[in-house]
């Protein structure tokens, strides 16, 4: 299973489109839908959806799944009561599979059969996402629900996050502990740390810092530089996360402390705490389906 895509929904929709290909450095898949789809060099149809609407909101957090593995999802989620529904992708690259609604709101959907695109050239593009980051009321039930009801792994935690993986990879997801649900972040993997360090560039080219970074963080091992989209959302500029092997020990919060002052293994930036917290409560989940029995 492999994260794919972010659907959000927010006004100016466009606006934010323009943010993400011209000073991002993602690149325009196509318009369909009152929705801006922007793509990574990979080979997922979109990473991020953009529809135009009069509220901001996350529709959904989007993994592509094979169809063994989709069926696996489906006996574990007949066991429990979560709220689900079947459906067909409308959006770029299409595919079918199923909805799912987390116990704080999140919405996660799962896609089999979803086309993929050529590989787009490009040193300053985003690969991919790497992860997708959730704040939680209660980030440790939601490392459990999602080990039960999904079949991910919680690879770590911490005294601020519970990192979450589906693959070899150290977390696609996490769940911070913020006491509020929204969204937390979406990270875009770059090619490299060279990558990364031109993203920050590009982005004071146009007058904007970083809100933290760059650093390179405890878990999962990636480069880092977050910043604070005028769209609302935090974004971050991060290598691939490590790959972890499958008995891999997951640390507990006294495990991962830094010394004083310190908040990275770098050590060489300042973090505007206000400034992030502020944003990851611009865009919560939504679900605006009706459950459906998934058979
Ligand atoms: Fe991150």
């Amino acid at each position: 299973m492999k994260l794919r895509s972010i659907e959000m929904v927010l006004p100016q929709a466009e606006a934010a489109a323009n943010y993400l290909t011209d000073i991002w450095g993602a690149a325009l898949a196509g318009i369909h839908n009152n929705t801006f789809y922007i793509r990574g060099s990979g080979t997922f149809a979109y990473l991020v959806a953009l529809e135009e609407g009069e509220e901001k909101f996350v529709r959904s957090i989007t993994w592509e799944c094979e169809s063994d593995e989709l069926a696996a999802l489906k006996q574990r989620l007949a066991k429990l009561e979560l709220k689900t529904k079947p459906i067909e992708s409308d959006d770029l690259g299409g595919g079918q599979g199923i909805l799912v609604e987390l116990a704080e709101g999140e919405v996660f959907r799962f896609l089999t059969g979803s086309e993929h695109v050529e590989p787009l050239q490009g040193k300053d593009l985003p690969v991919k996402l790497t992860h997708v980051v959730c704040n939680s009321i209660d980030a440790e039930a939601s490392g459990h629900l999602v080990e039960e009801a999904l079949g991910f792994t919680v690879s770590d935690r911490t005294k601020g996050m519970v990192f979450v993986r589906c693959n070899q990879s150290h977390h696609s997801t996490a769940f911070a502990r913020s006491g509020f649900a929204s969204l937390n972040h979406i990270a875009f993997e770059m090619e490299d740390v060279d990558a990364v360090m031109r993203g920050i560039g590009r982005l004071r080219d146009n007058d904007t810092a970083p809100a933290w970074g760059p650093g390179r963080h405890g878990p999962g091992a990636n480069v880092f530089a977050y910043f604070i989209a005028p769209f609302g959302a935090v974004v971050e500029f991060s290598t691939a996360v490590e790959i972890v092997p499958d008995d891999y020990q997951a640390g507990a919060p006294e495990d991962w402390t830094w010394p004083p002052k310190r908040i990275d293994q770098w050590g060489i930036s300042d973090k505007d705490f206000d400034g992030l917290k502020q944003a990851e409560q611009q865009f919560c989940f939504r679900r605006d389906w009706q459950p459906e029995a998934i058979s």
